[in-house]
């Protein structure tokens, strides 16, 4: 059977390349064969010897369509990209085919939008008469007359302009499109997984309220979700580490996403991706010769190189040549136009609502844009994205969210902003899932929950009135605590601050000047531990406290962790760490704008596509997950052994209710086991990281 070619033709910036490759990857999955030919692409090869007269659009278009033509012939469905500006050049084109082979679909979108775009920056210097001939400002473009289809891509997003396009193709073409090519045989090699994380998203708003969320709600109907066990602390960076890694925060050696890292400094610094001691899920795939897709994912700067693509997500530099691997990444993408790209919002606590809100779109806006041009143009087996703003949304507007009676109509606003964000991210995902074969599994997961704020716990103040630390002066004012103000000789414990309180003992021949003998350290940090539980200074605030030994939490405890790790008022309070307060207790956070706090459960949806298309019935609510299962059950979805040392276990995905309930049956390798398998023959896994490579980074990052 012969092919078809489709001719997308409209102005640049209306969409036609990117229309194109999302087609290609829709059919592309049915196994059909296709081809993309592009504008810009031919232009730079083929046609470079070609400008923009209409005498040389019209060699550039003649050229394209008899290309388009011998790969139609061969069977091709074949995608055509050009702008085509002129009526007589689609009749020309239209006349190299055969009627019944050849459509043309016009993607209509006004001038002024295709301008706004300006995704490669080419308008406002045509504005300049800085391109000459440039088609809509200063060349001609006739509207079609006849175009077989026509799609506003103003109107629609990307999900609905393919959906309409490939409507359109089924019942123009339905012999065609019915009869794909025979898959390649699709054995577990072809399998995908993609993992959407949404940084601090909770199961209240996206269990509770997925009515609103269709795309979510779609995942959960046909797969297996529920809340996700965060781990000890629930906190971003050592959260979405074991989701990454299998491993828990005492194993990774990992207390927060600002560490101390050895004993012979009281201080911490910022972590980064060096100080990851295990190989990530990532990392394991590459030895089995998988290529990967990773934007945004927290504690991936510096980016590290491997087969696929990384963009680095918090903490991290953006304009570091580490932010990306490969370093001109952002330089390859024509999503990105002029638009900064972010991997997070520096001090949004201290940011006006109306400033914080427009950066969290436009930084969320982008991470999905880029990540579906990664999707389309990428060789890919495993895609994971993170998405940071729901959580620097959450800390500014949980407040308002949970307001009850706003005083006036100006806070009112502010009450429905959460969400409407949450729909806005909806829809993301679904531009996401739109680009995913059949073959693929989607796990939306959140490294922790949220809930209301009601203050702070002025740790270091509530020491120092205790006597167990000593500052060599009294603060004049609120002051974060330094190393070097404080009288180690006459200290027995400091706290760092943040979501929860580091508690630090200074313990002889450990710390470089301890004071509390090693004989005395278990009966100490039990009294000490009994004092924060009770916490009778803050007159009943604080009456739930948890206070826990880190050896009570972890399979291991590695690096330097707290002798005791305390959430106040079961995570209602964040700790203070600043000096010089006058109370103990505070509204807010010292760092800002701050209206919630982590909670212990974020969420869990796992969902095959394959189920999801077909209509199967799933819905099944798992209550028993926690952060490191995820990276078995993503080995399991991939048929993969896992390491034998990672604690997790495999969630069941897809088949039938009955049989997500249970754990999958999840095979164990030992390292030794990846060099048998006949499936990465040649190919080792990565050797264990030294927690030593101390990356030169900045303590740039005050958000405690
Ligand atoms: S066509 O008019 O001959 O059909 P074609 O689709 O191949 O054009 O190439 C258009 C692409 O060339 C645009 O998307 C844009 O990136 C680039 N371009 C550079 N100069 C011009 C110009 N003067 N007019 C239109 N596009 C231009």
């Amino acid at each position: 059977m012969s092919g078809k070619t489709i001719w997308l033709t409209g102005l640049s910036g209306s969409g036609k390349s990117t229309l194109a490759s999302a087609l290609i990857s829709v059919f592309g999955a049915r196994g059909h064969h296709c081809a993309f030919l592009d504008g810009d692409v031919l232009r730079s090869g083929l046609n470079r010897d070609l400008g923009f007269s209409a005498l040389d659009r019209s060699e550039n278009i003649r050229r394209a369509s008899e290309i388009a033509k011998l790969l139609s012939d061969l069977g091709n469905m074949v995608f055509a990209a050009f702008i085509t500006p002129m009526e007589d050049l689609r009749k020309a084109v239209r006349s190299v085919f055969q009627p019944g082979d050849f459509v043309e679909i016009f993607l209509n979108c006004p001038l002024c939008v295709c301008e706004a775009r300006d995704p490669k920056g080419l308008y406002v210097k045509a504005r300049h008469g800085l391109i000459p001939e440039f088609t809509g400002i200063s060349a001609p473009f006739q509207t079609p007359k006849h175009p077989d289809f026509v799609i506003d891509t103003d109107r629609f997003d990307l999900k609905e302009s393919v959906d309409q396009v490939v409507n359109f193709l089924e019942k123009r073409f339905p012999e065609y499109c019915a009869a794909s090519i025979p898959k390649l045989r699709r054995g577990r090699n072809s399998r995908k997984v993609a993992v959407i994380g949404l940084d601090c998203a909770p199961p209240s708003i996206i269990f509770d309220q997925s009515g609103r969320l269709s795309n979510i709600q779609s995942l959960m109907r046909h797969g297996v979700w529920g809340p996700l066990k965060s781990t000890d602390p629930p906190i971003t960076v050592p959260a979405w580490t074991t989701i990454t890694t299998g491993r828990d925060p005492g194993e990774l050696g990992l207390y927060g996403f600002r560490n101390r890292l050895t004993r012979d400094h009281y201080n911490v610094v910022t972590v980064n991706s060096k100080h990851v001691p295990y190989p990530r899920v990532w990392d394991h795939l590459e030895a089995y010769g998988k290529r990967s897709i990773l934007v945004g994912i927290p504690q991936t700067f510096p980016a590290e190189p491997h087969s696929g693509v990384t963009i680095a997500g918090f903490p991290a530099i953006e304009d570091s040549p580490d932010f990306t691997h490969p370093h001109d990444l952002l330089k390859q993408l024509s999503c990105l136009g002029n638009d900064p790209y972010l991997s997070d919002i520096r001090d949004f606590r201290a940011l006006p609502k109306d400033s914080l809100l427009q950066g969290l779109y436009s930084m969320a806006d982008l991470r999905f844009r880029v990540a579906q041009e990664l999707l389309l143009k990428e060789q890919w087996d495993f895609f994971m994205m993170v998405e940071i703003a729901p959580d620097r949304l959450q800390h500014g507007f949980w407040g308002d969210y949970e307001r009850q009676s706003p005083p006036n109509a100006a806070e009112a606003r502010w009450k429905s902003v959460i969400p409407d964000f949450y729909k806005y991210l909806d829809d993301k995902i679904g531009g996401i899932l739109a680009l995913l074969d059949d073959e693929t599994t989607v796990i939306l997961v959140s490294d922790h929950g949220a809930k209301k704020s009601t203050g702070g716990v002025c740790i270091n103040e509530w020491l120092i009135r205790k006597g167990l630390l000593a500052l060599k002066e009294e603060p004049i004012q609120e002051t974060k605590l330094t190393e070097d103000m404080i009288d180690w000789d006459n200290t027995y414990v400091w706290s760092e601050g943040g979501y929860y309180a580091r508690i630090f003992m200074n313990v002889q021949g450990r710390e470089p000047r301890g004071i509390i003998k090693k004989a005395d350290y278990e009966r100490f940090r039990d009294t000490l531990r009994d004092e924060l539980v009770a916490m009778p200074e803050l007159n009943g605030e604080c009456s739930t406290n948890v206070v826990l030994k880190p050896e009570e939490l972890y399979r291991s405890v590695n690096g330097v962790a707290p002798d005791l790790i305390v959430y106040f008022d079961s995570l209602s309070k964040r700790s203070v760490g600043n000096v010089g307060m006058n109370d103990l207790l505070v509204k807010g956070n010292v760092a800002g704008l701050d209206a919630c706090n982590h909670d212990y459960e974020g969420i869990f949806i796992a969902t095959r596509l394959s189920d999801l298309r077909k209509g199967v019935k799933m819905d099944v609510n798992v209550s028993f997950a926690s952060c490191r299962d995820i990276a078995p059950t993503i080995f399991n979805e991939y048929g993969l052994k896992c390491p034998q040392d990672i604690v997790g276990r495999a969630i069941t995905i897809g088949g039938s209710p009955e049989t997500s309930l249970i754990f999958a049956e999840n095979p164990r390798m030992d390292e030794l086991d990846v060099n048998l398998n006949a499936e990465c023959k040649g190919l080792q896994p990565k050797k264990k990281k030294s927690s030593e490579d101390v990356y030169r980074i900045w303590d740039i990052f005050d958000l405690f």
